[in-house]
């Protein structure tokens, strides 16, 4: 097997069997619904749906990009589609560096559309260290079309590149190559992290740079550094894994994530993933001002033990959770909830004014905004 998707079927055996997720959470905790014991709404006609990359979501959630490369990648692909197809959300494939390298390997990801067929969002994939490292428009060209894609995601995962033996750690002139992709694609570039969080300062440079799409994907879910540590201790590579498991659970926690994107790109499209377990977490991160969640341990996680089956049944709990999330503070829509009262925990206020950001200013420019508003295909540049 080609060296990419071995690395990458390791990884797949790692989160499945080993405690891959930060110590430290996502803060969304801190992110306080009110209960309203007179909700003046039905459960049954709450609306959750949002407009997404062209596409209206019947629940504000996708299943972010894991995988590709070889034969089991291939049947999680076509599992995670047709659950998302089924009901109304969006889906990402993982990396698909190892198919332009191979494109033997291109089936692998392109059974998502085959499998959810064409009426959902989906999202191709390629890593920043890449586009440094040579791969250009028509790469990233080749990976949206290998797969009918609605947009590409470049992710970032600088965190996991630094403790790999054979880690990319080359980030000069990611700006300058997300912006080219931004300017020339023709679908919209979503730049996302793997864990560790986009904060205010790399949210300002994507916006500037013309990127309207920021999966902020925080602390508090999958570490990527985690899993490197587990893998430097298989090798026997004794400082990496030590070094690895200083940074455990480094970055910026998911509900800090989404609210210094949102204070920096205030009309960007900011999609919440990083420890994403619930529908409750879901709709807190929503409140607070992101327009879509996203997901990724808990779906190969669930198809591990219950294949196709188990994906669509957590993804119909998440989406029951988030509609009793609704229900319960008296909100009839997604954007409803933006209007509902929220309350901000001591650790995520303290957090949010020691970056600068008002945490009573914060939600009073958010409040009334609405969901998907910055989602739409169409004008990539600023
Ligand atoms: C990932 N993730 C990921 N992201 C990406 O952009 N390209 C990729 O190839 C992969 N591969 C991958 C494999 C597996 C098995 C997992 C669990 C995750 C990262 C993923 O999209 C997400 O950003 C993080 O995992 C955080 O979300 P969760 O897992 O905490 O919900």
């Amino acid at each position: 097997m080609p060296a990419t998707p071995e690395r990458k079927l390791d990884h797949i055996r790692v989160v499945l069997d080993s405690p891959v997720e930060h110590e430290a959470s996502t803060l969304l905790e801190e992110v306080v619904l009110i209960h309203q014991a007179v909700p003046e709404t039905d459960l049954s006609s709450i609306d959750t749906r949002v407009g997404f990359l062209g596409y209206t979501l019947e629940a504000p959630l996708i299943v972010t990009g894991m995988t590709g490369g070889h034969e089991a990648a291939a049947k999680i692909n076509c599992a995670i589609a047709e659950a998302v197809a089924e009901l109304g959300l969006g889906m990402g494939v993982g990396s698909q560096r190892a198919a332009l390298e191979h494109p033997e390997l291109a089936e692998t990801y392109r059974v998502a559309r085959r499998c959810g067929g064409d009426g959902f969002p989906l999202i191709a994939n390629i890593g920043a260290p890449q586009l440094v490292k040579g791969y250009g428009l028509e790469e990233a060209r080749r990976a949206v079309e290998m797969i009918g894609a609605d947009a590409l995601a470049v992710h970032l995962n600088a965190a996991q590149e630094a403790f790999q033996p054979e880690g990319d750690t080359d980030y000069r002139g990611v700006l300058d190559a997300v912006e080219r992709l931004a300017e020339k694609l023709g679908v919209p570039v979503i730049v996302k992290e793997t864990g560790h969080g986009i904060g205010y300062e790399a949210a300002l440079a994507l916006r500037a740079r013309g990127i309207r799409f920021l999966d902020v994907s925080g602390a508090g879910g999958t570490s990527w550094v985690r899993v490197e540590e587990y893998r430097a201790l298989a090798k026997g590579d004794p400082v990496l894994a030590a070094s690895a498991a200083t940074y455990r659970s480094w970055g910026i926690p998911t509900a800090q994530a989404v609210a210094e994107a949102r204070w920096a790109a205030p009309d960007a499209c900011i999609i919440a993933s990083g420890g994403i377990r619930t529908g409750l977490d879901a709709a807190r991160a929503i409140a607070l001002g992101a327009d879509i969640a996203g997901t990724a341990l808990p779906a190969i996680r669930a198809y591990a033990e219950g294949g196709a089956d188990a994906v669509k049944k957590l993804l119909e709990t998440m989406i029951h959770e988030l509609r009793a999330a609704l229900f319960l503070t008296g909100a009839g829509s997604l954007g409803e909830l933006r209007t509902r009262p929220i309350q901000l925990g001591a650790a995520l206020a303290e957090r949010l004014r020691g970056r600068g950001i008002d945490p009573g200013l914060y939600l009073a420019a958010v409040k009334g905004t609405r969901p998907g508003a910055g989602c739409s295909p169409s004008s990539t540049r600023l």
